[in-house]
């Protein structure tokens, strides 16, 4: 009889203490899911705003007149948490990025880049640049980047325009 009543509560214990481990899994993972689901409806609505005409994600040379650096300097905020910008600066969690553009993929000898990135060898122009900005870890499946992208093709224009212009050798625009 005994047995029997210890065994029960041993077993409510157990249920409860499952129940308590499971909500705080899932307490843990419920922001990933939700940023994730957030991102995918917003690329979509923006994508119908913006399927008007020249704004399209691959056209980023038609969007640069329509920014200013001064624009990408604000977006950039996003970026500086892990990245500096100016001549001389230090790699943080990311690389330094002054000019950037139009240098190679991994081109910084005392970062320690992801295999992946390394691997992609691309220069980054400005397209190379708009197409890793709106998702990098699609663009570069296995980058260490952890930055979910921009999905506004004006703010890509805007912070490329900038870092662009962040460079002993800024990429001619028209
Ligand atoms: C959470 C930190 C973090 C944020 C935020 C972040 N990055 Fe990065 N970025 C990294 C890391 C880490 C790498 C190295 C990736 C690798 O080796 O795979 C990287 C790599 C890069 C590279 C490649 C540089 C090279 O030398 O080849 C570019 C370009 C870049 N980031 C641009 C940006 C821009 C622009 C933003 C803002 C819109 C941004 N990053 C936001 C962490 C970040």
């Amino acid at each position: 009889m005994n047995k029997i009543l210890v065994s029960i509560v041993f077993a409510v214990i157990l249920v409860l203490g499952i129940n308590k481990i499971t909500d705080v899994i899932y307490q843990v993972e419920k922001p990933e899911n939700s940023a994730y689901q957030v991102n995918v409806t917003t690329v979509g609505s923006s994508e119908t705003q913006e399927s008007s005409g020249s704004s399209q994600d691959g056209d980023i040379m038609a969007l640069f007149a329509s920014v200013s650096a001064t624009d990408g300097a604000k977006i950039f905020k996003k970026c500086a948490a892990c990245h500096s910008i100016s001549k001389g600066g230090a790699n943080k969690i990311g690389p330094a990025l002054w000019g950037v553009i139009g240098r190679k993929a991994g081109a910084i000898s005392d970062y320690k880049y992801s295999k992946a990135l390394v691997a992609h060898g691309k220069i980054w122009s400005f397209e190379e640049m708009n197409g890793f900005l709106i998702k990098p870890k699609e663009w570069i499946k296995g980058t260490k980047m952890a930055f979910a992208g921009l999905k506004n093709a004006k703010d890509r224009a805007a912070v490329i325009l900038y870092m662009n212009e962040n460079s002993d050798n800024p990429l001619p625009i028209e």
